[in-house]
């Protein structure tokens, strides 16, 4: 449906789950995709997974040094670059009691911090080449035991289905939404 030919894309954590799923979205559309993440193996299965337009690039998001590598090497491949996806992430498991400090701060390094490094350093490049769009993915439940019963829905999302948003707000279609926040999460949020 949507037109990603031409296009240079980059998906972090692209290696299973959402970002497997956006990447392989992305390179149906006619996207180049470059996923970037921890799993060597995983990553470079979906690569191939996407075509001759697919490849993995080993990236931790928390290295400031590791992302600026992983910008230098798209800019050198293919260019420029058009889309990111911010999906790496970690998810948090308990409350506030049950987490302890070092496992909260690992989730703001991953979740938060990991997305100002992959924007600072891929923003500059993105900008010479003519602008583009970012895409960040977050979560907004903590507990995930009350997921399933939580929500209108009654059940989880299917990777596809976060995918098909990612994708649709990545695309020049809807380009007029900037600054939007979407959620994807059975009504989650909107009860
Ligand atoms: N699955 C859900 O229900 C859900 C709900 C809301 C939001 N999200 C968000 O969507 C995103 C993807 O979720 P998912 O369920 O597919 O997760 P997942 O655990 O299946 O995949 C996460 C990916 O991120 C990568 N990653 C983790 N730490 C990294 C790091 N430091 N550097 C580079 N890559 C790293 C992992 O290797 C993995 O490929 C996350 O940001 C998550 O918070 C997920």
């Amino acid at each position: 449906m949507f037109d990603f030919t031409g296009k240079v894309a980059v998906v972090t954590g692209g290696e299973q789950g959402i970002g497997r799923a956006t990447a392989l979205a992305l390179a149906r559309q006619g996207a180049s995709v470059v996923i970037g993440g921890l799993d060597d193996v995983s990553g470079n299965e979906v690569a191939s997974e996407c075509g001759e337009k697919g490849s993995y690039f080993h990236v931790d998001v928390t290295r400031a040094d590791e992302v600026r590598e992983l910008s230098r090497h798209v800019v050198e491949r293919f260019g420029r670059v058009s889309v990111l996806v911010n999906n790496a992430g970690i998810h948090a498991i308990g409350n506030a009691v049950e987490t302890d400090e070092e496992q909260w701060r690992r989730v703001l390094d991953v979740n938060v911090t990991g997305i100002f490094l992959v924007t600072k350093a891929i923003l500059p490049q993105m900008i010479e080449g003519g602008g583009g769009v970012v895409v960040n993915v977050a979560s907004e439940a903590g507990l995930l035991k009350q997921l399933e019963t939580s929500r209108p829905a009654n059940r989880l999302g299917a990777p596809d289905e976060s995918a098909a948003a990612i994708v649709a707000l990545a695309s020049d279609d809807i380009g007029y939404a900037t600054g939007a926040v979407f959620s994807v999460d059975g009504g989650l949020t909107a009860q």
